[in-house]
């Protein structure tokens, strides 16, 4: 008997979607203009637990679809304990995923192109899509503009497996190639975030911003506030995903928001808005920031740097594509409500930006150097 656990779906968790696999409905004229009768999507997640893969559970389950997981079940184990769980390890440990069938697979837990190669061959024969969820970092130059069209980064031994900050970009980029030549372009959807942000992300990197300003007190703003930023809130790449799924959506896409859109200014006025903390920022120039050791914020760039295009990836052809972004605004305010809902020890320490401690340090040389 192999590790594979089965879990199935209770009617309960589908309402009145809960249709068997195959099973077809009629149903009116959709937004799209299509009246072909509407069938759940059979849905295997590669991950489905973590940040971004309970977003697209819930949303493929909102849609009627059926979903199944893959993962070691290491991670929120007990988060879907009605969903039908393949348990398995992508390195090496695919046995779970043998003579299974489904129409889509969403891969958002590969990091290593054997390992993606691996699941992309042996799911060719029995899925029709492939949706890989990659990274903006795949791109290798971060100093000129960014489309899906820029080259993208390489490594100096492609066989080399260790997931580093370095590596992670290239390794990605190998993943989506292996997807590619396994799958086919035709089959196949490559979705490269930004900075995915929401309720849930356990990184703190755009979380940090709200959430410091709740504490209130003065607080260092990088650079100004026309500095550019991009983020992609986990609901709309969850919901832009799924929508691939439905309508066939093929090609690679970068999932960010509109550039230009987001700027610094707006993302603290988002942070007083949602918390009505009493923070009085201070803006410190970018100059007297780099040359400070240790200093490091997330999600914002020196507009000047070698990275300085980061921020301002092109997302238009996911937008003409159907890619929606919701207003920034309801991503602040419902990563402070789901903050909120953590355990004391969780929401005791950012895992990003600066310590109380590093920003008084900060803010006092520079008021002493302005005074
Ligand atoms: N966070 C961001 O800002 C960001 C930005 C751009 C792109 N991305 C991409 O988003 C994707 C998902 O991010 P995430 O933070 O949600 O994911 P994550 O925490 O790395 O992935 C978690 C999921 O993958 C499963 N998993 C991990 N290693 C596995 C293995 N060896 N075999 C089988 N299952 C495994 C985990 O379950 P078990 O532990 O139980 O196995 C869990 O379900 C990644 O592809 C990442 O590159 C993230």
């Amino acid at each position: 008997m192999n590790n594979t656990r089965r879990r199935f779906l209770k009617a309960g968790l589908l309402g009145g979607a809960a249709v068997a696999a195959g099973c077809t409905t009629e149903v009116s004229t959709d937004a799209r203009g299509s009246t072909a009768p509407w069938r759940p999507l059979r849905v295997l997640i590669l991950g489905g637990t973590g940040f971004i893969g309970p977003h697209m559970v819930r949303e493929a389950l909102r849609r009627g679809h059926i979903v199944e997981l893959f993962n070691r079940g290491r991670t929120d184990s007990d988060l879907f304990p009605d969903l039908k769980l393949l348990e398995g390890n992508r390195d090496n440990g695919l046995d779970a995923l043998e003579g299974g069938s489904w129409d889509v697979v969403i891969d958002n837990s590969g990091y290593v192109p054997r390992h993606v190669e691996d699941s992309a061959r042996l799911l060719a024969p029995v899925v029709s899509h492939y949706l890989y969820i990659s990274t903006i970092s795949v791109y290798g130059d971060f100093s000129k503009p960014i489309n899906e069209d820029t080259a993208v980064g390489t490594m100096e031994d492609p066989t080399a497996e260790e997931v580093t900050g370095e590596s992670y970009g290239p390794l990605k980029a190998l993943c989506e190639q292996r997807v590619i030549s396994e799958i086919g372009a035709e089959r196949a959807t490559i979705l490269r975030p930004t900075y995915i942000c929401g309720p849930g992300d356990r990184t703190d990197r755009y979380s940090y911003w709200p959430i410091r300003t709740m504490r209130g007190g003065e607080m260092l703003w990088p650079g100004t506030p026309d500095d550019d930023i991009q983020i992609i809130d986990v609901r709309d790449l969850a919901n832009f995903t799924i929508d691939c799924l439905e309508q066939k959506i093929m090609g690679v896409y970068n999932t960010v928001t509109p550039k230009g859109s987001f700027k610094m200014g707006n993302l603290l006025e988002d942070c007083i808005a949602v918390t009505a903390a009493n923070m009085s920022p201070t803006w410190v120039a970018t100059e007297f920031l780099n040359q400070q050791d240790g200093v490091q914020l997330p999600i914002w760039e020196d507009p000047k740097g070698t990275n300085s295009q980061l921020l301002t990836v092109d997302g238009s052809r996911a937008a003409a594509a159907g890619l929606k972004n919701r207003p920034t605004r309801e991503t602040a305010r419902d990563t402070v409500a789901w903050w909120k809902t953590l355990p004391a020890e969780r929401s005791a320490t950012l895992h990003a930006g600066l310590s109380a401690d590093k920003e008084a340090e900060v803010l006092a040389l520079w008021h002493e150097q302005n005074a």
